[in-house]
């Protein structure tokens, strides 16, 4: 028999082992989880789409009630929240392994920037655009929370919004859904790691399934009503980006959508998530939410919202008893098929044998792991890092910034100076036995960094809140004495976060005034501005000489902001929404239509789209951000003029740094489709690349354009690329744009 045929024999025998083997092993979980399945009574099976909240901390408003232990010993409980550390998850684990099938527990947390290393909030760190330094930062915070007894995160939040009024807007990635799909596909890649069952991994938990962010008047819970349209095409594509990169669950949302509330939203979750995106992990209710379909008045009682709940497609009740109370009801009443039933148990049976919690349900418990990883100084040092590239340089004028290590006389003034766990911000997590001195202050911070010649005054001012300027006087005072004077202010940490909405988002108290009377002393004034959202603070941006933003940046806070105001890192990061001049601007983002009468500039505003009393600019624009040099963008080219569907174009830039400082800078690439059949925006984030250029350096970069950057949601829903005319933008900010040039989609 010819060799060559004994080798094709032999090759396909091999692969019919190997893919039989393989297919044998996929096989096998799938199998596992029905062979517990098949175990499983009714009443089992709802276990396990029961979630209750420890008694530790609340997320939400509880619920008293009491034998949780018994009701876990009897198999009706499948998962935990806010139940963290080794010493308590074991705890909890030990009394399922009492249950009679031992399933054991799954223990989810809200790690949503950080364990006990806090990184920026969200919000900040997308202003970094740095998509490695977001995943790390996610990598570092599942590295933390496994190591500390935790299998599940409700992170990443990806909600697109436009108004700063919400207080959530902290937990996100800001307006545009191309930034907000890389940094939701990053985040989750950090949370999960290579492989779920590794030990430094933990499930993301994509959230809040859907539109949550676009609450009418900014008030958190409220109605949602968009064209299904505007949904495919600006807040669901950051969801579908998280699934795209593995996302092993979903959280739903509070909000209804055009009527229908999102937890018991079918076209949400079944034919979108589990139909037309295939999703297999689980779904997640928030907090209560299906309860809450009663006083949306969609359901008349908790019998018919457990209904409309697990026909809708949401898997695990979080905390609000419905499914423990109606479910069983439901499947003898014929309301609710067993299959349906099974489904949602078997999409939570899968994930706890993906992690390997049948094997060993105790493999994420370890003390000396828990202290090793809570004590890592590499995560430490990867904190500041990520913090200091989250500030944002709004203004330097005369270029005060930075300032030299050898000041003689530094006058650090302001509430938020010695403030520690403030610097957290929301949705921290309140880790046993790790208080908040970890945390380095602002003023520690300064302290680290200043030579011994320099000596630092402090004075607190004012407070964040309040109309008392009797500490201003004194604040005068040592300004006078001072070289520079750096002022710290902005809100308190809990002023944005979940039910966190203000309708007025000026800068609380008097501390503007305080900035009014430092400047009557002709010194220089660096204000760092501390917040989860973008504020409103005309006076400090026309009249501080320096701005930094600088969010609330987490442990190392302190360090990262001497970090940037010495220079020993040159501020690169850019604002990942827009800022708007006053409320009455909002909803205000870049990527918006032209409208029949386009206001284009504040001067005409005769019969067109403009105010008549306020400016149609933000304050500062979408992708905003200065740096300590300057950069020049030269030689745009473009490979083609005219393209095909399937043909692509090459796009070069130049961009040469000008300056005396080395930096990072974010060339941002944006798109006008000038003809559609659905109108266009006037120009569309597609792409960008943050480059580091030393001082005098020049690089070439490359762009492609392909069809997937020219496509868009037409009438009927589909993704198309339609012929015509594009503009093509490149700069530095959404409004800085440093170089255009046209082409044409042929067909
Ligand atoms: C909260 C939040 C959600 C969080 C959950 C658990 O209400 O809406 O984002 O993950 O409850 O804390």
């Amino acid at each position: 028999m010819p060799r060559k045929f004994l080798q094709l024999v032999g090759s396909c025998l091999l692969f019919l082992i190997v893919s039989n083997s393989i297919f044998a092993q996929k096989k096998s979980l799938a199998q596992k989880v029905d062979s517990v399945l098949h175990l499983m009574t009714l009443d089992e099976k709802i276990g396990q789409l029961n979630q209750y909240n420890d008694d530790h901390v609340a997320t939400g408003p509880i619920t008293l009630d009491n034998d949780k232990i018994g009701q876990i010993k009897r198999g009706q409980v499948g998962s935990l929240l806010n139940c963290v550390g080794v010493a308590r998850t074991r705890s909890w684990q030990k009394v399922a392994m009492q249950s009679r099938l031992k399933i054991p527990l799954l223990f989810g947390q809200d790690v949503v920037h950080g364990y006990k290393t806090t990184f920026p909030i969200p919000l900040g760190e997308a202003a970094s655009w740095d998509l490695e330094a977001i995943q790390q930062s996610a990598r570092v915070a599942a590295t933390e929370a496994s190591a500390s007894g935790l299998h599940w995160t409700f992170a990443p939040m990806v909600d697109i919004s436009r108004d700063p009024r919400w207080g959530r807007v902290m937990e996100g990635a800001g307006e545009d859904p191309y930034l907000g799909s890389l940094i939701a596909a990053a985040r989750v890649k950090g949370f999960q790691g290579n492989h779920l069952g590794d030990l430094n991994a933990v499930m993301a938990c994509v959230k809040h399934f859907a539109a949550y962010g676009a609450a009418v008047g900014g008030r958190d819970y409220n109605s949602v009503d968009m064209s299904d349209r505007m949904l495919w095409e600006t807040y669901l594509p950051p969801f579908k980006a998280a699934l795209d990169a593995g996302a092993a669950t979903f959280m739903n949302s509070f909000n209804d959508l055009n009527g229908v509330p999102a937890t018991g939203n079918a076209y949400l979750q079944r034919t979108i998530l589990k139909g037309k995106w295939g999703f297999k992990g689980f779904v997640v209710s928030d907090w209560g939410s299906i309860g809450e379909m009663i006083n949306h008045g969609n359901v008349k009682d908790g019998y018919e919202a457990a209904l409309s709940a697990i026909t809708a497609g949401s898997d695990m009740d979080m905390e609000s008893r419905n499914y423990k109370n109606s479910l069983a009801k439901l499947v003898t009443d014929k309301k609710v098929s067993i299959a349906i039933i099974d489904d949602a148990v078997r999409r939570v049976l899968l994930k706890k044998f993906e992690l390997g919690l049948f094997d060993d349900p105790f493999k994420y418990c370890n003390e000396e792991r828990e202290k090793a990883a809570l004590n890592n100084p590499e995560h430490v040092r990867i904190a500041r890092t990520v913090a200091a590239k989250s500030i944002v340089l709004l203004k330097n004028e005369n270029n005060v910034l930075p300032l030299s290590k050898n000041t003689k006389t530094i006058a650090f003034i302001g509430p938020l100076v010695k403030a520690v766990k403030q610097n957290k911000g929301f949705w921290d997590v309140e880790v046993p036995g790790v208080d908040s001195e970890h945390i380095v202050s602002q003023w520690q911070g300064l302290q680290n960094k200043v030579g011994a010649t320099s000596t630092i005054l402090y004075a607190k001012g004012c407070e964040i809140e309040g109309d008392d300027k009797s500490g201003f006087a004194e604040a005068i005072e040592v300004a006078k004495q001072s070289d520079v004077v750096i002022l710290s202010i902005g809100e308190r940490r809990d002023m944005t976060g979940e039910a966190k909405s203000r309708a007025n988002i000026g800068i609380p108290g008097v501390q503007e005034d305080l900035l009014k009377e430092l400047l009557t002393t002709g010194k220089p004034v660096v204000v760092l501005i501390n917040t989860g959202r973008p504020l409103v603070f005309n006076y400090t941006a026309d009249h501080a000489t320096a701005i930094l933003y600088t969010w609330w940046l987490g442990s190392e806070a302190g360090n990262a902001i001497a970090d940037v105001l010495f220079g020993d890192v040159n501020p690169s990061a850019k604002l990942p929404m827009s800022f708007p001049v006053s409320v009455g601007q909002i909803p205000i983002y870049y990527s918006h239509f032209n409208t029949g009468r386009p206001a284009t500039d504040d001067k005409n505003r005769i019969y067109n789209s403009s105010y008549n009393d306020l400016s149609i600019f933000p304050k500062y624009e979408f992708g905003y951000g200065k740096s300590y040099t300057n950069f020049e963008y030269s030689k745009l080219l473009l490979s083609k003029k005219k393209i095909k569907q399937t043909e692509s174009i090459e796009v070069s830039v130049t961009i040469s740094n000008t300056g005396k400082y080395d930096g990072d800078e974010v060339v941002q690439l944006y798109l006008r489709d000038r003809v559609g059949s659905i109108v266009r925006p006037v120009e569309e984030l597609k792409d960008f690349k943050k480059i580091f250029l030393k001082s005098g350096e020049s690089k070439t970069i490359q762009f492609k354009i392909d069809k997937q950057k020219l496509s868009f949601y037409n009438q009927q829903l589909n993704w198309v690329a339609e012929p015509g005319d594009f503009d093509l933008m490149v700069g530095s900010s959404s409004r800085d744009i440093r170089l255009k040039d046209s082409f044409e989609l042929i067909q």
